[in-house]
């Protein structure tokens, strides 16, 4: 089964709209994983506007799950994930002004780059991931690079689902394909929904684990976050 990590960025900026503790970011992990998530994502950004290092070392104390740190690789990044040694980071290319994750990397420009932190990562014990888009290059060059797994950029899904969803998974499925057959495990995430999710599951081969934040949080204003997870994981059955 496909597992569900949530993102629970957007639970750190309600809380951090008001400056105090309110919604409690550590709570909320907690009773998420509770409900029945397989694993929490955070993105620490630089300007910690969501996600801040405090809170990265405080949940690495409560995570009983998976817990997957994405973010750029910046030297405090690094720095950050070493200190806290998750079981898997995902590595992402936005700068730091970016309001969220809008493409994969580059795996050709960035081959060196990239190689590096991933041996460095991996030798220090950590399960990595590159954040990458469905073009076959990269994903050749990413399976060079030696990263366990990639997480597919799902925008460009979840944009066209609404108009032809047969034309807008094909893509991942050929990604899937190809990156399975180099030996590269495959995760997704970006705009996934309670309306988009059922079908890329069913028809991505391979997947491993899908996360998910502003969808879901938003979608716990209306359900409330148990019922919002259950909901979420029946689609992944
Ligand atoms: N994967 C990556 C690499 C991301 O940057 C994000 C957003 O922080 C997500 C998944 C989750 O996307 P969404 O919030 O649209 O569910």
């Amino acid at each position: 089964m496909t597992k569900l990590s949530v993102n629970i960025n957007k639970i750190a900026t309600l809380r951090n709209a008001r400056g105090g503790n309110i919604p409690d970011l550590i709570k909320a992990a907690i009773d998420i994983q509770n409900f029945g998530a397989d694993g929490i994502t955070v993105h620490p950004r630089p300007d910690e506007r969501h996600i801040k290092q405090k809170d990265v070392l405080d949940l690495s104390q409560i995570i009983r799950t998976e817990f997957n740190i994405e973010g750029y690789p910046s030297e405090n990044f690094i720095k950050l994930v070493k200190t806290v040694k998750p079981h898997q980071v995902t590595l992402v290319p936005d700068p730091p002004e970016a309001i969220t994750s809008n493409a994969g990397w580059d795996t050709i420009k960035n081959f060196s780059f990239l190689k590096d932190i991933i041996t460095d990562l991996k030798e220090f014990g950590i399960r990595t991931s590159i954040f990458i888009d469905t073009n076959l290059d990269f994903i050749a060059k990413a399976s060079e690079i030696n990263c366990d797994r990639i997480e597919l950029y799902t925008e460009p899904y979840a944009a066209l689902f609404p108009i032809n969803k047969e034309k807008a998974v094909a893509p991942f499925v050929e990604a899937a394909n190809f990156a399975n057959k180099i030996g590269i495990k495959i995760n997704a995430g970006h705009d996934l929904n309670l309306q988009n999710l059922k079908y890329f599951n069913e028809k991505i081969p391979f997947l491993k684990e899908v996360s998910i934040g502003h969808a879901l949080i938003a979608d716990a204003l209306y359900l409330g976050i148990e019922k919002t997870i259950a909901a979420y994981k029946e689609l992944l059955e």
